[in-house]
């Protein structure tokens, strides 16, 4: 008797099949060559670290540390947690490998993969998320921040995505931030909120600003905000990473109510938000992070980074209506009609694919018309079709998919004819 499996993919968690993960791996990819474009090298991280690294990075007052967390003991008792965010790691890579102290500064690196957030999965919310982010490490300097934000914007251009906005602010410095804390706790100190909320402006009082009810949003409407309260030395790097946004033409607005789910922020920091996904409008997002280096133990160094959403991005682009990535699975399909013919076309194939062309076969001893069904699906332009005839004659059928031609080459010609075919 067989039995129906009755697994599915853990609750929040996306697949992505063929041929819609073809705009996955387009998002992808084409976020990281943004990166690497301006000099990012690649990382490759564990997917867990210690619980208590992303509770020193990230902040105990976080949604993302308070509540989200994938956190499980190992055989020791050891606490390990599936990375929620990928800048806590990478500081702690930094500072285990040295770089810090020996590596030319900036340190600048760039990552893709799986985070884990046990959030409440919605569409665009989900458990296991996809993210290319990118770190650099080491230079306070507003054209660094610029270029990250330059490479996102540019990252998501390249794709096509076009209504997005950048949204940015400055949360301030060591010098501005304390005096800043202290106004908000005494605005805040004079509103009724509630026991938990209270004790989350006990913590961290910024977060109470990022509270999505509208009771508490009204609360706070008139709240002191942190743009307003900037040292000189703030001030004047904001403005500059405003200047260089203007020459490198990359469109803005200063959100000054922005707060972002992670503590270590500091000074500038921005999202990208695309209003065509409901509430789940954010595609990306960084900022400076100035302090985090130093507060893991590793040198004083500054930072800036982002992470971007590439789940959110494949939504946004279709959103769009724009397609992202080649979702066919080969440019050639070889239907060999009877056995001989079948072990030729497997050596065709491994040659065609040797000269860098997408090459699959009709297995299982298809009829031509069902091969030919196949060949469309897997959006073969050319399809190859060789019987014993045209063995005996050394030549092979070359159908061009699109139009229906059809015609004879000889079989020594096959790779030189399709790559020209192809190269148009
Ligand atoms: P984040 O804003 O928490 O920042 O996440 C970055 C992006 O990841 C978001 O803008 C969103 O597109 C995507 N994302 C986050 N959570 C989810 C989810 N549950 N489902 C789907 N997509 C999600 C960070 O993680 C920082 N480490 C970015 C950074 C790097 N800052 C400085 N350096």
């Amino acid at each position: 008797m067989t039995k129906t499996s009755s697994f599915t993919a853990p609750k929040g968690v996306p697949d992505y099949v063929p041929p819609g993960s073809a705009e996955f791996v387009a998002v992808r990819d084409g976020l990281i060559r943004a990166a690497t474009l301006a000099g990012y090298g690649h990382v490759e991280l564990p997917i867990f670290e210690e619980t208590a690294l992303f509770a020193r990075g990230v902040g105990e007052s976080t949604d993302v540390v308070s509540k989200e967390m994938w956190t499980f003991a190992d055989r020791n008792g050891q606490s390990y947690t599936l990375r929620p965010e990928g800048t806590a790691g990478v500081m702690r890579a930094i500072i285990q490998h040295g770089l810090d102290k020996s590596a030319q500064l900036p340190i600048k690196v760039v990552y893709a993969g799986p985070f884990f957030r046990y959030e409440n999965p919605q569409a665009g919310r989900y458990r296991q998320l996809q993210q290319v982010g990118v770190e650099a490490v080491g230079v306070d300097d507003a054209a660094l921040d610029a270029e990250v934000i330059a490479i996102a914007d540019a990252g998501y251009r390249a794709l096509g995505l076009t209504d997005f906005r950048l949204e940015i602010t400055s949360l301030g410095d060591d010098t501005c931030r304390p005096r800043y804390r202290e106004l908000l706790t005494e605005f805040l100190e004079r509103l009724p909120l509630d026991e938990a909320t209270s004790r989350r402006a006990e913590i961290n009082p910024l977060r109470v600003l990022d509270d999505k009810r509208p009771e508490v949003k009204a609360m706070t409407a008139d709240a002191p905000l942190m743009i307003d309260h900037l040292s000189e030395s703030a001030k004047a790097h904001f403005e500059q990473v405003l200047r260089h946004l203007d020459a490198l033409g990359v469109p803005y607005v200063v959100n000054p109510r922005m707060v972002r789910g992670l503590d270590y922020y500091t000074k500038t920091t921005f999202e990208f938000v695309h209003d065509g996904l409901g509430a789940q409008s954010g595609i990306g997002g960084g900022g400076r992070y100035d302090g985090l280096m130093a507060q893991l133990g590793g040198a004083p160094l500054s930072g800036i980074g982002f992470g971007l959403g590439v789940d959110r991005t494949v939504l946004a682009l279709r959103a769009e209506g724009k397609p992202a990535g080649d979702p066919s699975s080969c440019a050639v399909f070889g239907v060999p009609l009877g056995e001989a013919a079948k072990q030729r076309l497997v050596v065709l194939a491994a040659r065609l694919r040797a000269a860098g062309i997408r090459v699959d076969l009709a297995y299982g001893d298809r009829s031509i018309k069902s091969a030919m069904k196949v060949a469309d699906r897997c959006g073969a332009r050319f399809a190859l079709v060789l019987g014993d005839r045209d063995l005996a004659e050394n030549t092979i059928g070359v159908k061009d998919m699109g139009t229906g031609d059809q015609w004879q080459i000889g079989l020594d010609e096959v790779v030189a004819v399709l790559s020209a075919e192809l190269a148009t």
